[in-house]
C-alpha cells in the first residue's frame, strides 16, 4: 500500500528561523496574543533582549544585512541584541513567516544605528513603538539586570476599563487587585498609567519609561498595555493576569457587589506569598 505522509516535524517544512529558539518563542507568543484577541491587524509589538552568545550560535553576527537609523540615539543599549516585531505586520502571520514579520537587530557601538542581522525581509522596519521599547528596556535594566522583555498589545478588557474607571494609578491598581485573588501576588507593584498620547512618538516613550522606573506594567488609556519581564512567559503572564482582572471588572461593573476581597484579605495574601504591595493602596 502506498501511503503519502506529510511529515510536519521535518525541519525543511518549517519556515526560516524555526530552528532558532528565540525566534520560535517570538513566533509562538505573538500567535497566542493574536488568538487572545489582543492584536487585531498589526496591533501590538514585542522586543526581546538577547545575549550575544545565544545569537551567535545561530546567526552570523558579523554579517550586517542593512542598517536603520533609530528615532533617537541609544547609547545605553550600544552593542545589545534584540529580536523585535516588524512595523505594520500582523501577529496572525508571524508563525508562518518569522523572517518577514520579525527582525534581529544589534544597536551599533556608537548607539546611532540599528544593524539588521536577520529578518525584516523585503525592507520591513522594526515596530513604530521602538522608542517606548528601548526607553523601557533602559529603565528596567537599571532596576533589574535580568530584565529582557517588553511586550505591548491591545488587551481588550484593559482597554475597555480605561473608559469607565478613574485613571488614578492607586485606585486602578486596587480595583485590579480586588478582582482576582492572585493579582496582588503577581503584580504587587501595581500598574502605571500615562495620559492619552500619540503612539509611536519619542514623547510617549519617555512617559512610559518614566513609569517603568516604578512599575512592570504601564497602561495606555484607550490603547492598550505594556508589560515587562525577565522572560517572554513572565511578560505575557503579567499582561494575562492584568487582563483577566480587567475582564472580571468589566463583567461585574454595574452589578450589585455582594462580597469582595477585603483590604485585610489583601494584606494577609501578600504576607502569605511574601510580597510587598505598593504602599498607599491597601487601606485607603
Ligand atoms: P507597529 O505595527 O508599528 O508595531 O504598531 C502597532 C501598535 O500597536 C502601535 O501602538
Ligand atoms: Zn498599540
Amino acid at each position: 500500500m502506498n501511503v503519502t505522509l506529510t511529515n510536519k516535524t521535518n525541519e525543511t517544512d518549517r519556515p526560516a528561523g524555526w530552528n532558532i529558539p528565540f525566534i520560535r518563542e517570538m513566533a509562538e507568543i505573538t500567535q497566542h496574543m493574536w488568538k487572545n484577541g489582543w492584536d487585531e491587524r498589526n496591533g501590538g509589538n514585542v522586543s526581546y533582549l538577547l545575549e550575544e552568545e545565544e545569537v551567535a550560535q545561530y546567526i552570523d553576527i558579523h554579517q550586517v544585512i542593512r542598517t536603520i537609523k533609530p528615532a533617537f540615539a541609544v547609547h545605553e543599549l550600544a552593542g545589545k541584541y534584540f529580536i523585535v516585531t516588524a512595523s505594520g505586520k500582523y501577529f496572525k502571520n508571524v508563525l508562518a513567516d518569522p523572517e518577514s514579520n520579525l527582525g534581529l537587530l544589534r544597536v551599533s557601538q556608537d548607539g546611532q544605528e540599528l544593524e539588521v542581522l536577520w529578518g525584516l525581509k523585503s525592507g520591513a522596519n522594526p515596530t513604530s513603538e521602538l522608542p517606548t521599547h528601548f526607553m523601557s528596556h533602559i529603565e528596567r535594566l537599571k532596576i533589574d539586570p535580568n530584565h529582557r522583555v517588553v511586550m505591548h498589545n491591545h488587551a481588550t478588557n484593559v482597554l475597555a476599563m480605561t473608559f469607565i474607571h478613574e485613571l488614578d494609578e492607586a485606585k486602578f491598581t486596587k480595583t485590579l487587585w480586588q478582582m482576582c485573588t492572585e493579582c496582588v501576588v503577581v503584580f504587587p507593584d501595581g500598574v502605571g498609567i500615562i495620559p492619552w498620547m500619540i503612539p509611536g512618538s519619542n514623547e510617549i516613550g519617555r512617559e512610559t519609561a518614566e513609569k517603568m522606573k516604578k512599575y512592570h506594567a504601564v497602561i495606555w488609556p484607550q490603547h492598550g498595555i505594556f508589560g515587562t519581564g525577565t522572560t517572554i512567559d513572565e511578560a505575557f503572564g503579567l499582561i494575562e493576569t492584568i487582563e483577566k482582572a480587567a475582564q472580571v471588572y468589566m463583567l461585574v461593573a454595574g452589578h450589585e457587589i455582594k462580597q469582595r476581597i477585603t483590604d485585610e484579605q489583601l494584606t494577609t495574601l501578600a504576607e502569605a506569598f511574601g510580597v510587598t504591595p505598593r504602599p498607599g493602596i491597601i487601606g485607603t
